[in-house]
Parts: C-alpha cells; structure tokens; sequence
C-alpha cells in the first residue's frame, strides 16, 4: 500500500473525524490552499482511503437514541448481607444504560440505529462500544472523553436477588451539554425518531426539544427514574411520545395514585395536557395506559414467568419505536411493546438473549394467550 506524506495523513485525519467538512474548512484548519486540499482528496481516493464525496444520503428509516451508556456490575450475595464487611458473591457485568439498551433492542429488531452518547477513554468505554458494533449499531457519534470515566452501575443484591444497594457513577453525562447537539447535528437531523433518556443533562434535553422545529424527526423521551423526571421541561410541547412509569408520572404531574387502570390512564392524558402528543405509562406487572392521539387504552401486561426485571422498560420502549417506524400506530406499536416487555422478563440478561425480528414473530401467539 502507498504510504501517505504527512499533509495527505492529515486531510484523512480531519475527513475521518468529520465527513462533512468542506475543502476550505479543511484548509484554513491545517493552513494549506483548499487547491492543495483538493490535490491530496483526488490522491486519497486513487489510494483507496477514501470511497468518494458528495452528498451521503441517511437510511430512509433510522432511529438514533441519545442518553446513557452504562456499565452495569451485578454482585449477588452468597450469603445473608453483613454490612461493614466483606461478603462473598457472584459478580456478573453487562452493558447497561436506557438509550443503550434501547439502541440494542432496536438494531435486533432490525431497525438501523445510531448510538449517541459519552463515554471516558477507558476499558468499559471501549467494551460497551465494541459490543454495540457488533450488532450493528452505528457508535461514530458517540463522544470519548479524556477527563470523566464511563459510567457505573453496581448492584449489590441479596441471595434472593432482590436488590439491597445500588451505586450510581454517572458524573460523565453532565459533560454532554448542548453543544454536543451541533458535532452530531447532521446524524440528528437525518433520524425518522431520535429516543433521548433523562440520564442527559436538562438544557441539551431542552436544546434538542427547541431545535427541533422543521426538522422531519420525531423525539421520543424516556424519564429513567422520579430523580431524572425532573429535568424535563414543565412544558412538554414538541415531545411526540413520552414514557414514564407510574410513580415518574405522578412524581411530574404532582400527583399521587396507585396501580390501578384509573391512574394510569389519567396520568398518560395528564402528560399529554402538559403539552406531550403521545404518552405511555407504565405500571409494571399491571400493564400500560396509552394516550394515542384520539384514544386511550388501557393494555394489559403479557403474561410472562419473570426470572429477571432489568430491561424490561427498555424493551418496551424500543419495541414501540420499532412498530412506529415500519409505520404502526402508537396503540399497536405498545401492543408489541409489552409484549416483548414480558418476553425479556424472562430472559437473565437485560437485552433478551435471542432477540430478533423473527424470535418476536414466534411470541407474537403470547398476545392472546
Ligand atoms: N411481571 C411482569 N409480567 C409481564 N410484563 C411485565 C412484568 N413486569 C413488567 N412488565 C412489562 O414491562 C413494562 C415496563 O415495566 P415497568 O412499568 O416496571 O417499567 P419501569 O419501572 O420503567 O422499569 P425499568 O426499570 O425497566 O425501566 C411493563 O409495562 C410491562 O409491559
Ligand atoms: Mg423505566
């Protein structure tokens, strides 16, 4: 292979780390002529380093899901706990965080995802990264950072499995600000739906929201925990779709209501009055209430045999999403939500291990059962 000269090296460096740059942007950041500039392209694609220029048109139906990257560490007790002490346990790690799951999910099902997130330049930063690639998800737009460490999830339970303590490192998100938004503008613009969690920080929620306007993407926002909830805007206009659990809900609208059908569905329509268009909330075993924009229903969850919580609001989200962009409505769409909710209860993992458009297909019999 031909060897570069050093100008050549970096043309290529600066193509690689943002494709859309023009020549003259190019030429004034390396100081050259853009006629230079355009010399060493011409060269760099006689040598096979770069494919070609132009206009780089996105998938007609893409999701991009923007939030937390997560490195969940699972320590189960072999014993009763004893506090102040060492415990013996069985430590599992995973890839974990609501976008990233989501992210996963989706690429499964066979919809082109985009990741965007931020994570440090360390082992679990590279781990989540390479075990998204190798499903298939786009990562070029996620952010390494120098300074913070990719986030930690720990979770010491019991021998039951219930969990007794959970440790939370995710200083690393306050680094993702609004200015973020503008290096990835053009993967943001180009998505059919971009899911944000609230593991970002709430003005690059509220950036997002904002500039929105006229672009042909839809948002969809998940609020993570009653904590993060509170970093949405009180005003929740230009949110197509939100999804809460119960106690996110009430925790927003100020209310207070327990898992009953009644609840639920006047805490979906209390979102959808604070300005969101759609709304899903969930209450875990007792099912979802879908405020759509001219019904509201009430479905019951699927039946499952849980061995294992974690991830199943995720799939839920994703496997909405999913129906939504092969062109469901929002009713349908959770219908299959909850079902693949319920199938990946089931599963010890938090993205269901078998997961594929075809695998939901077999389970899609479970909805009547
Ligand atoms: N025992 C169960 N059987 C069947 N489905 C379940 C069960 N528990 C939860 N689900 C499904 O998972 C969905 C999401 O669960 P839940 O309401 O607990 O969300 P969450 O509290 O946000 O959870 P997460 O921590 O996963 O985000 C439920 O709406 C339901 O469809
Ligand atoms: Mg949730």
């Amino acid at each position: 292979m031909d060897h570069l000269g050093e100008q050549e090296q970096a043309v290529l460096d600066m193509v690689k780390a943002n494709p859309f740059a023009g020549q003259q942007e190019i030429a004034t950041m390396l100081g050259l002529a853009r006629s230079t500039v355009a010399a060493h392209i011409v060269q760099l694609i006689q040598k096979g380093y770069i494919l070609g220029r132009g206009y780089v048109l996105p998938a007609a139906r893409r999701a991009v899901c923007m939030g937390g990257a997560v490195l969940d560490r699972k320590y189960r007790a072999i014993e009763t706990l004893k506090p102040g002490t060492s415990n013996p346990a069985e430590g599992f790690r995973s890839p974990g965080g609501v976008a990233r799951n989501v992210a996963e999910n989706l690429a499964l099902l066979g919809t082109e995802t985009s990741f965007v997130s931020i994570v440090g330049n360390d082992e679990p930063g590279r781990e989540i990264l390479r075990h998204m690639r190798e499903r298939g998800i786009d990562v070029t737009q996620t952010q390494v950072s120098d300074s913070g460490r990719t986030a930690e999830y720990a979770a010491i339970l019991d021998p039951s499995g219930e969990l007794q303590m959970g440790l939370a490192d995710m200083a690393i998100f306050d680094e993702f600000g609004p200015a973020i938004l503008d290096r990835v503008w053009p993967h943001l613009a180009a998505a059919t739906w971009i899911f944000v969690d609230c593991n970002l920080p709430a003005d690059t929620i509220a950036a997002l929201i904002a500039r929105k306007h006229g672009a042909r993407f839809r948002i969809a926002i998940d609020a993570v925990s009653t904590p993060k909830v509170q970093r949405l805007p009180r005003d929740l206009t230009g949110i197509d779709l939100i999804f809460m659990n119960l106690t996110e809900a009430n925790a927003f609208l100020g209310r207070s209501g327990e898992a009953d059908i009644d609840n639920a569905r006047a805490a979906a329509l209390g979102l959808q009055q604070a300005g969101a268009t759609q709304a899903v909330v969930s209450m875990g075993p007792h099912g979802i209430a879908v405020a759509g924009s001219d019904a509201t229903v009430v479905l019951p969850a699927v039946k499952a045999h849980p061995v294992d919580m974690t991830g199943a609001g995720d799939a839920m989200i994703a496997a909405t999403l999913h129906r939504l962009i092969e062109g469901d409505g929002v009713i349908d769409a959770a219908r299959i939500g909850s079902l693949l909710a319920a199938l990946t209860t089931e599963s010890p993992t938090s993205v269901h291990h078998a997961l594929s458009a075809h695998f939901l297909e077999t389970n899609l019999y479970r909805l009547d059962a």
